[in-house]
């Protein structure tokens, strides 16, 4: 596993790209800001560089394009949602799982963020020594936390939007739809990853879900990726993911996600 990286262009500095520059900046590693407007060209012309690609999901298809040329184990995507679809060209490539929430100035690192593939060992320590607990795992450790990280996120943004409460009011007066949410959303990815949901991520999450309480989400985004992504793929798999579904309809997310 290469550990060796010349320079770090952050491609997206809002919320991530920010702090995982800052961190892999406060660890000694050159890093270099890739924006809409600036840094791309300096980013593509550097053939010894790793670009960490922290763009939304929604975005991530236009990056793509522009990243067609660029050897996958010289990318990293950190984005929240199921992405596998996107990446499936890109073999090689490193993955990783942010468990921080940075939402301005309120900064809280959740869990160690988790990272598999070519360059992981390398930001699991960068980023350990900026600031940002990691680690690295191989490919079956990682899609397990992938599913895990799948019922975070089904939580944490659509059922806000659809109630109009804030996660700490959610979980007090809907702890069953949560976890029904939750559920479906572990099992269905489970199964399209192979791996088994352990039955003490629920209360994993709560933990995790703790500081951030105040959570709102006026809307929700990114459905295609993640909720949507979940009833997708139970229709796929011949599963179940009836609470999503109804969370879906219930935003007024058309038929086809
Ligand atoms: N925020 C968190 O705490 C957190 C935690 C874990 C995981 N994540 C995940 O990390 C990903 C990024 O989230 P975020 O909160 O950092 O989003 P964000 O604050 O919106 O940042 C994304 C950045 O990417 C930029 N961008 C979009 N297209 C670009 C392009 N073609 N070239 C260069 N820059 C481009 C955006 O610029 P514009 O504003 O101009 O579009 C924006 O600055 C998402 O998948 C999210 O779910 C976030």
């Amino acid at each position: 596993m290469s550990t060796d990286a010349a320079r770090v262009f952050v491609v997206g500095m809002g919320e991530v790209g920010r702090r995982l520059g800052g961190a892999l900046g406060a660890a000694g590693v050159e890093t270099v800001p890739v924006t809409r407007a600036s840094g791309w060209e300096e980013a593509l012309a550097d053939p010894s560089a790793l670009l960490v690609v922290c763009v939304r999901e929604e975005n991530l298809s236009e990056v793509l394009m522009r990243l067609h040329c660029v050897s996958p184990h010289r990318l990293v995507f950190v984005q929240n949602g199921w992405i596998r679809p996107l990446l499936a060209g890109l073999p090689g490539c490193t993955r990783g799982l942010v468990w921080f929430t940075s939402r301005g100035d309120f900064f809280r690192v959740l869990r160690p963020s988790v990272f598999s593939g070519a360059k992981a060992e390398f930001l699991a320590k960068a980023l350990g020594r900026g600031g940002i607990s990691s680690v690295a795992v191989d490919e079956g450790a990682f899609a397990s936390a992938e599913a895990e990280k799948m019922g975070f996120n089904c939580v944490v943004g659509l059922p806000l939007a659809v109630h109009q409460v804030s996660l700490s009011e959610y979980l007090d007066r809907h702890r069953a739809e949560a976890q029904a949410v939750f559920t479906e959303a572990v099992t269905v990815t489970g199964w399209a990853v192979g791996t088994q949901p352990s039955a003490s991520w629920w209360d994993a999450f709560l933990r995790a879900a703790e500081p951030l309480g105040w959570v709102r989400a006026s809307t929700a985004k990114a459905l295609e990726y993640r909720n949507g992504a979940v009833v997708r793929l139970a229709h796929e798999l011949d599963l179940a993911a009836p609470v999503n579904e109804r969370l879906l309809v219930a935003i007024g997310m058309p038929a086809g996600w």
